[in-house]
């Protein structure tokens, strides 16, 4: 799996915003505060650490940390209400929370709160098992790709892409993995940031233009097997408040430049295995990273480069392992979709 148009992506946002910069007034550059070295810089290792067990998260600066968790939206609460214990792992107890669906859409089952949250503190058991195979492997990414089926499905018309020319994805194919569990567990995912950013004041949508992709990856230090999600990817261009082109996919955008760009990063982390037992020393974690100017993440965790769009990079993160793609697929019903890539 090249990384082509990821790099490509990446460069072109570089380019477009460089080059405007330097012919569009600077007003809407956000300002530069003098940040005296002093003042200790957070990393994605920090952001990492808060969000993992106790031995890693007291070791993060008291001050890093303050700050880091004063931009963190949980989507759902960051302490399980009820630790992990044994019977969670009984057959019975997955049975009753399989995500294999009767209907085939996940909207139309039914799940309380409380179990949406135990989904993401202790997902299913072949999700987990995952997350055991990338720590196992040391953060090969081929753990992951082994998982899945090699089947190549091409990836059809999304939204009126084709008539843009917009090219969506990594590459003109997606995979699925073999275990249909996990790709629900993606759609499953999807569908939870959907429903819960309003209680994080983030409305967000599933179309090509929002929300419709999220990067897997292994963290560099720990391990950890987590996704990073992309939303409101391409906002409309605007003379006034967002004088960037962005390409062939930017075009028919309706998606606002506005102050929601600051959570358009959004932070999966499956369970932290125990690197001497079977057990887990972190639950999952899923939560909207606020990159609001006056913000720690955006001071720190942001390329000035993409200052503009706020974005937070993957590959600060961890090693890059797939493209999860969530498509609507469908003509004039909407059809939902995983494609990895
Ligand atoms: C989100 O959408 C709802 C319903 O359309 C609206 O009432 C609410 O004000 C919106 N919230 C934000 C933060 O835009
Ligand atoms: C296992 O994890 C502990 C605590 O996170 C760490 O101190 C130790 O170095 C790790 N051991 C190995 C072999 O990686």
């Amino acid at each position: 799996m090249g990384n082509r148009s990821f790099c490509s992506i990446r460069f072109a946002i570089f380019l477009s915003i460089s080059l405007s910069a330097s012919s569009s007034s600077p007003t809407i550059l956000p300002f530069n505060s003098p940040s005296p070295s002093s003042i200790p810089k957070a990393t994605p290792s920090d952001l990492l650490s808060l969000l993992g067990p106790p031995t890693q998260s007291s070791k993060i600066n008291p001050l890093i940390s303050k700050q880091l968790s004063s931009c963190l939206k949980f989507l759902v609460p960051f302490t399980p209400s009820k630790p992990k214990t044994p019977k969670y792992n009984s057959e019975c107890y997955i049975k009753q929370r399989s995500l294999r669906l009767h209907s085939n859409s996940v909207i139309s089952v039914e799940r309380s709160k409380s179990e949406e949250n135990e989904l993401i503190w202790w997902p299913p058991e072949p999700v987990l098992e995952l997350a055991r195979l990338a720590f196992d492997s040391g953060g090969d990414p081929a753990s992951i790709h082994r998982a899945l089926d090699p089947t190549v499905l091409p990836v059809p018309d999304v939204e009126g892409c084709k008539v843009n020319r917009c090219e969506l994805t990594r590459t003109p194919y997606g995979r699925r993995f073999i275990n249909e569990e996990l790709n629900s567990y993606l759609e499953f995912l999807f569908e939870l940031i959907v429903a819960r950013g309003p209680s994080v004041g983030f409305n967000v949508s599933l179309n090509r233009y929002d929300l419709f992709h999220g990067h897997v990856f292994i963290a560099w230090e720990t391990g950890r097997l987590g996704i990073l999600f992309h939303a409101r990817e391409y906002p409309a261009y605007d003379k006034e408040v967002f004088p960037y082109n962005m390409g062939y996919c930017q075009k028919g955008s309706t998606i606002t430049y506005d102050d929601s760009m600051n959570l358009r990063n959004i932070l999966l982390l499956l369970p932290l295995p125990s690197n001497s037992t079977k057990a887990w020393v972190a639950p999952g974690v899923l939560v909207v990273l606020d990159a609001r100017p006056d913000g720690i993440i955006y001071r720190d965790l942001i390329p000035e480069y993409v200052n503009i769009a706020r974005t937070i990079y993957e590959d600060d993160l961890g090693e890059l392992v797939v493209d999860v793609n969530y498509l609507n697929v469908g003509d004039t019903v909407p059809d939902y979709k995983i494609f990895i890539c």
